[in-house]
């Protein structure tokens, strides 16, 4: 079955998840998977020599149990929790997948139809990070002592794409980011559609 596969990457903060939400409200079916419900439990994530907990690695999320999530959705697109209920059944079935270390994970290399990139400067990220509370919370220093320095390291890894990746200013007002992806999205559409009319 056709199917078109959205990566929504970034920095934390950057607004992946609020980006994906106002996708799937106007893209007909149309879910979402997101990285974040994956973390494993914290007694099974690693401690650094400072005492921070080491949450923003590939290691600390369960990416079988997330793969295994995409699969399923693949064997039976459109059907899975949080779609827009097959409003029209004959649209093509759109998945987004959001998270902060998607295209660092190889497995996920041959997945997507359309990859986008949120970023924001360090002193954004920071402040919007402050006014959120994260389970378990933030310890004084997390932000410099291992969140930042981490998405630096995720940065440099991903210099080494082959694929196209659209980098967003996550600075922009939601509704510009919203307008603009979902025009792209709309134009990669259609330009599948033509290429599987010439096929
Ligand atoms: N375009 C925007 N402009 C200003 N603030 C925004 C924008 N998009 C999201 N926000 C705000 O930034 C914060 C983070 O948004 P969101 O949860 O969508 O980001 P995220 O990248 O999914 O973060 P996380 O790393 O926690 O998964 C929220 O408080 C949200 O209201
Ligand atoms: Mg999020």
């Amino acid at each position: 079955m056709r199917t078109f596969v959205i990566g929504i990457g970034g920095v934390t903060n950057g607004g992946k998840t609020t980006l994906a939400k106002n996708l799937q409200k106007h893209l007909p079916n149309c879910s979402i998977i997101s990285q974040d419900d994956f973390f494993k439990p914290e007694s099974e994530i690693e401690t650094d020599k400072n005492g921070f907990l080491q949450y923003d690695v590939l290691e600390a999320l369960n990416m079988e149990q997330m793969m295994s999530a995409i699969s399923c959705w693949m064997e039976s697109p459109g059907h899975s929790v949080g779609s827009t209920d097959g409003r029209s059944a004959e649209e093509i079935p759109i998945l987004i997948i959001e998270g902060f270390l998607l295209f660092n994970y190889k497995p996920l290399d041959t997945l997507w139809n359309r990859s986008y990139f949120l970023t924001i400067p360090y002193e954004e990220c920071k402040r919007r990070r402050s006014t959120r509370v994260y389970e378990p919370p933030d310890p004084p220093g997390y932000f410099d002592g291992h969140v930042w320095p981490m998405y630096l390291k995720h940065r440099r890894e991903m210099e080494d794409i082959t694929w196209e990746v659209v980098y967003l200013d996550g600075t922009k007002p939601e509704e510009d980011l919203f307008s603009q992806v979902y025009e792209d999205i709309t134009k990669q559409l259609e330009k599948q559609k033509c290429l599987q009319v010439t096929a």
